[in-house]
């Protein structure tokens, strides 16, 4: 089978060109380096001794797209591609529109022209709003606090509809909670433009030395120890979920959406406290205000992975801290040079 990964290049889609070259599959990948490097795809070789065919190019370019599912015959489609940045698509909501919704749309067309109706998307836990965990596929969706979490409810809608209108498609919607980690071999793994938004990168550059001190946002939510709890899910986890999804897809599906989620809740001050554990560094960190937009808790209830993927994440919060400072210490400036 011959797979077509948008946004292959980027942190979650190189540890899936991982897993699927590790299970077999072909892997033809399409991205525009917006976010990420042709290294990575370079380092994806090295771990798994294998090829895959690299397209530069963006979503957004009809005849592009045209080209590459011309030049090759794929089978199914994970799409990755897309925009992520939760506070620059505050400012910057039509370009988040444009990217995310409007190239899933012509990623769409150009799959429909070509026959291909398979497809895995990278959904978010963002699209359950202010929904009580454990969030199940069930809740409603919708109830977004930001234009990124709305592209992603916007493009599962859009796919609900595709399906509606012609049900030869198998479309699998993965809502993923927060991931971290990175491959154990330290050759792949998070690599953020400018300074990160995210936990685990801004608490791994503090630990190389590039940003002073952590501030952690906020000490006063109905929590436990007061910070913010998250049900973080390692990288390499989160990929081989993807095998699941497309083989799913493979079986001829129809329509499915499923958590990818460890199930459990971890408050920033655990994540802090595990990472000096695992590390045996001291961690610079101060409390600061609450960050806008941010729930007191957010985790999965992972069940329906389970029983219909046959998939739970395997690895634990020690092993997350491990790999992303085992990635971080190797390549303290990421895949610069
Ligand atoms: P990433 O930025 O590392 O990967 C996204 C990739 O898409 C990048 O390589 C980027 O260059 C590429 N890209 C973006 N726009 C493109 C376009 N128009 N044409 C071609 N390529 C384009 O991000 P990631 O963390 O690997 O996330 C992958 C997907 O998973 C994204 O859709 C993201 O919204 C979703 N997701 C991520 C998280 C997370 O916390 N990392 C959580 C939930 C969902
Ligand atoms: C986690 C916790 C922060 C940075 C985001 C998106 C979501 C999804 C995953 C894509 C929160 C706290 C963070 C820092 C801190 N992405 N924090 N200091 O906000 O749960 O989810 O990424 O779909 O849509 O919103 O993840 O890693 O930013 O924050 O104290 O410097 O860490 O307040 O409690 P979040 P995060």
């Amino acid at each position: 089978m011959n797979i077509l990964v948008t946004g292959g290049a980027g942190y979650i889609g190189s540890h899936t060109c991982v897993e699927l070259l590790g299970e077999g599959f072909e892997v033809v990948v399409l991205d525009n380096l917006c976010n990420s490097s042709e290294e990575s795809l370079e380092r994806v070789e090295k771990i798994t001794g294998k090829k895959l065919k690299f397209y530069k190019g963006d979503i957004l370019d009809t005849e592009f797209l045209d080209r590459v599912f011309t030049e090759n015959k794929i089978d199914g489609v994970i799409h990755f591609a897309g925009l992520k940045a939760v506070g620059e698509s505050v400012k910057l909501p039509l370009m988040y529109y444009q990217n995310n919704v409007e190239g899933t749309v012509k990623l769409c067309l150009a799959m429909q022209k070509h026959g291909v109706k398979n497809i895995v998307f990278s959904s978010s836990a963002t699209v359950y709003g202010k929904n009580e965990p454990p969030l199940s596929e069930k809740l409603p969706t919708g109830d977004c606090s930001n234009p990124y979490g709305r592209t992603k409810y916007f493009i599962e809608e859009i796919l609900k509809d595709i399906y509606v209108s012609d049900n030869e498609w198998n479309i699998v919607l993965l809502r993923y909670f927060n991931p971290i980690g990175a491959h154990e071999s330290g050759l792949i793994g998070e690599d953020p433009n400018g300074i990160p938004n995210n936990l685990m990168p801004y608490i791994s550059q503090v630990a190389i030395g590039k940003l002073p001190k952590l501030n952690i946002f906020g000490n006063d939510y109905d929590t436990p120890d007061g910070t913010c709890i998250r049900d973080y899910i390692h990288v390499v986890d989160l990929a081989k979920g993807h095998i699941k999804a497309i083989e799913k897809v493979f079986e001829g599906c129809g329509i499915k959406t499923y958590n990818l989620g460890t199930g459990k809740g971890y408050s920033v001050m655990d994540i802090v406290n595990a990472f000096e554990e695992s590390t045996g560094l001291k961690l610079n960190y101060e409390f600061a205000p609450r960050r806008a937009g941010d729930l007191p808790s957010v985790y999965s209830d992972p069940s329906l992975a389970e029983k219909e993927l046959d998939w739970t994440a395997k690895y634990s919060i020690a092993d997350m801290c491990r790999d992303t400072w085992n990635w971080q210490s190797k390549n303290p400036k990421g895949y610069k040079k």
